[in-house]
């Protein structure tokens, strides 16, 4: 079963992000979905072949990572795009960042510093499927940094191609227009 790219072109005209910066977005999650059936294809005939435990084989391995989580991770951010209005902090999501950071706003604070760390990657608010607690996370890249298990309830990319077209180096004022965009109810869907 071969993976598909799903369609996100409803996201176009929201604020603060150009079209210009979507379409090559949208362009580039193409890309991992191509890369990730092209791997498992591979790693599938190698397998058949009797090609497993040779170093082509496992760095194939290793790059499944990268493409997979690349595909699924651009999935749930821009589905948790689109979104319009502020957060109701008395709704569950709010109530339950309140419970975990403190307050909502300290949530926000944790969750936007997780964003602006330096380097590429993703900043994710996952919640432990053991506990229940809700974690802000940094991902380095697309593969490292996960924690197993945890299910992500919102997820931000802050590789520069999600900004820089339209913000430059101010990483910040772009995760302000994400926070202006973002879906709530689909935020709200993925909590148990
Ligand atoms: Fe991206």
């Amino acid at each position: 079963m071969a993976y598909t790219a799903k369609d996100y072109t409803k996201l176009a005209g929201m604020e603060g992000f150009s079209e210009t910066l979507l379409k090559n977005h949208f362009t580039l999650y193409q890309g991992y979905i191509t890369n990730t059936n092209k791997l498992l294809d591979t790693l599938a005939a190698m397998l058949k072949d009797g090609k497993v435990g040779i170093p082509e084989y496992s760095e194939l391995k290793r790059r499944l990572g990268f493409e997979f989580n690349g595909m699924r991770l651009h999935e749930y951010y821009f589905e948790n795009l689109g979104g319009k209005g502020a957060i109701n902090k008395s709704g569950r999501p709010g109530k339950k960042m309140a419970e975990d950071f403190g307050s909502y706003e300290n949530w926000e604070k944790d969750f936007k510093g997780t964003g602006t760390m330096r380097g590429i990657g993703w900043a994710i608010l996952y919640q432990d499927n053991i506990t229940g607690r809700l974690i802000n996370q940094w991902i380095n890249e697309h593969e490292t940094g996960h924690l197993a298990g945890s299910v992500p309830i919102l997820v931000l990319d802050v590789f520069e191609h999600a900004f820089m077209i339209d913000y430059g180096l101010k990483r910040a004022d772009y995760i302000e227009a994400f926070f202006k965009n973002i879906d709530w109810v689909a935020v709200e869907s993925r909590l148990k």
